[in-house]
């Protein structure tokens, strides 16, 4: 059985059919998801904080990237798979291709997501002409949480904003096939998903994007501490996981999910 590519994911977006993503990083997890009908799986280097316990996703390593991977891709035998490269593991070209190269081979992702618009222009370019699909992640960047001062809505002033529609446009420029916008206002989510010809997740960028992606253990309210505005608790909607996870195919493919409520 093959997996779901690009092309069909391409063809989700020209259709207005909504991408439905979620993150996970174990075999048993990855089944649910696939069972339920999701889109994507991301291997989100938020599994430092959700599964390491860490403070923020910069501790995560490549060889946790790529150990979660494989066993999502263990799990599964359809979805498409796109793993994170963390931080700092593409700080170069040279590190960048190492890098990707093992999430692909050793790992068995489909994808590499990297964090970054005009800095990582180059680096997208090279990954994509040798054969590595890349998905670019804009908006609120949580490798970069430290010199954004915290988890903030980017994007909110003219400038910024009219930055992130040029950012986006710039990875598409690239070679990327496929951006994440993160923590955005969703009138500006729905200009950049306006403006680039790739599929547009959103995460916290309301329901405008082509699709939308949350971290599995926010969406299941197992999360500790104050879950984000955008997320919501599907597991206290449906009362076990299998349904939760339904829930959200269904709500995401409807567009009632994220309400006026969970965006800005
Ligand atoms: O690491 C992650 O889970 C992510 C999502 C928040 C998009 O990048």
């Amino acid at each position: 059985m093959s997996r779901t590519n690009l092309t069909s994911l391409q063809k989700m977006k020209v259709e207005q059919d909504k991408i439905t993503v979620l993150t996970a990083y174990d075999a048993s997890f990855s089944h649910a998801l696939e069972q339920a009908g999701i889109d994507i799986i991301l291997v989100g280097d938020s599994l430092g904080m959700v599964i390491q316990g860490q403070e923020s996703t910069l501790p995560v390593t490549v060889d946790d990237m790529v150990y979660h991977t494989a066993n999502v891709v263990r799990g599964t035998e359809q979805v498409f798979v796109i793993a994170d490269l963390p931080f700092m593991s593409y700080a170069n070209v040279e590190q960048a291709i190492k890098n990707s190269a093992r999430l692909m081979a050793e790992g068995g992702a489909q994808m590499v997501k990297l964090e970054g618009g005009q800095v990582v222009l180059d680096i997208i370019q090279q990954l994509v002409e040798r054969g590595i699909p890349v998905c670019a992640h804009l908006g609120l960047l949580p490798q970069s949480v430290h010199r954004l001062g915290g988890y903030r809505v980017q994007g909110r002033d003219q400038t910024s904003a009219d930055q992130l529609i040029v950012d986006a446009k710039a990875v598409q420029a690239a070679g990327a096939a496929m951006l994440v916008i993160e923590c955005v206002p969703a009138t500006l989510a729905k200009q950049i998903t306006d403006a680039v010809d790739i599929p547009v997740i959103g995460i916290g960028a309301g329901k405008d994007c082509d699709g939308q992606v949350l971290v599995l253990y926010d969406m299941l309210g197992l999360t500790p501490g104050r879950r984000p505005r955008f997320s919501h608790d599907f597991l206290a909607d449906t009362g076990a996981i299998p349904a939760a996870i339904a829930k959200y195919v269904v709500d995401v493919k409807s567009a009632t999910f994220p309400s006026e409520a969970q965006q800005f």
